[in-house]
């Protein structure tokens, strides 16, 4: 229970036990106050500030623009709007990599700046160490394997990763190795199904799926894509469950004519 009000806040705690009852834990992005205030009343249990913020909110083609100052900002609008729900914040890009005291300090600048809960990383071995540095200075830490995103130059592709006995073997090692340094959750991105099964067996902590199929302990979504904001992002493992560029351009449309059709405002909308 949380000091300042009588919500029951989902912790790091809370999602091990949903792990151990059997019971999936619900995650999507958020990356602003409305929003987040909306999901939360909604009882999502885990917010994710994400670096899709560089693509959704800032309509870069990838993740590696985004500034730490900048996910600073987007995860104190999200936490403001928070009462709930447990927010994990993405270390961007370039703030973390090759140096464990940079990583130190990026970190506790997000949880001091913005008052998020834990943040995440892409990566396994390579940047175990900047992680072990992390947690010591008691930062929950969320892993991310498979797809990450901010290594795409070196990948060339959004394709699936870790089809191949090698990717998929070295996958399991660093996956147990994020568990063993004391990680409390991982995200694994469009993986085969029965690998993200497999490693969700094996581990104690929770796996987060995306693309991942329903073998994960959870799921997350980029919310502007289960929402249908995004409009040329089709890949299989997505569900839209709106079509708001739509629905959204066809309230505008309607309140321009209305507007030169001087039909607003009526008598009944001014003073
Ligand atoms: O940045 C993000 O939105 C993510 C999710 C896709 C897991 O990392």
């Amino acid at each position: 229970m949380s000091v300042h009000s009588n919500v029951k806040r989902v912790t790091t705690h809370v999602l091990q036990e949903m792990k151990q009852k059997g019971e999936k834990i619900a995650m999507l992005t958020a990356y602003d106050f409305s929003m987040a205030r909306i999901y939360d009343a909604a009882k999502i249990d885990v917010i994710l500030v994400g670096d899709s913020a560089s693509n959704v909110m800032a309509g870069h083609e990838t993740t590696l623009p985004i500034t730490l100052d900048q996910m600073i900002y987007h995860a104190s609008s999200v936490i403001r709007g928070v009462k709930r729900a447990l927010v994990v914040v993405d270390l961007p890009f370039g703030t973390y990599q090759g140096n464990s005291r940079k990583a130190l300090d990026s970190a506790i600048r997000i949880m001091k700046e913005s008052g998020a809960h834990a943040v995440k990383l892409e990566g396994g071995s390579e940047i175990k160490e900047s992680i072990v540095r992390i947690l010591s200075a008691g930062i929950p830490v969320m892993g991310h394997l498979g797809l990450t995103p901010q290594s795409i130059y070196k990948f060339g592709t959004y394709q699936v990763r870790a089809k191949e006995e090698a990717e998929a073997a070295k996958l399991i090692e660093d996956a147990m190795m994020l568990q063993e340094i004391g990680c409390f959750a991982m995200v694994l991105e469009k993986i085969p199904a029965h690998l993200a099964t497999k490693v969700s067996q094996k581990l104690d902590i929770p796996t987060i799926g995306i693309g991942a199929g329903s073998g994960a302990d959870g799921q997350v979504l980029v919310s502007h894509d289960l929402l249908g904001i995004t409009k040329d992002f089709s890949p299989r493992f997505l569900r839209r469950y709106l079509s708001l560029y739509e629905e959204i351009k066809g309230a505008v449309e309607q309140y321009i004519q209305d507007v030169r059709d001087v039909d607003f405002p009526n008598e009944k909308e001014q003073y």
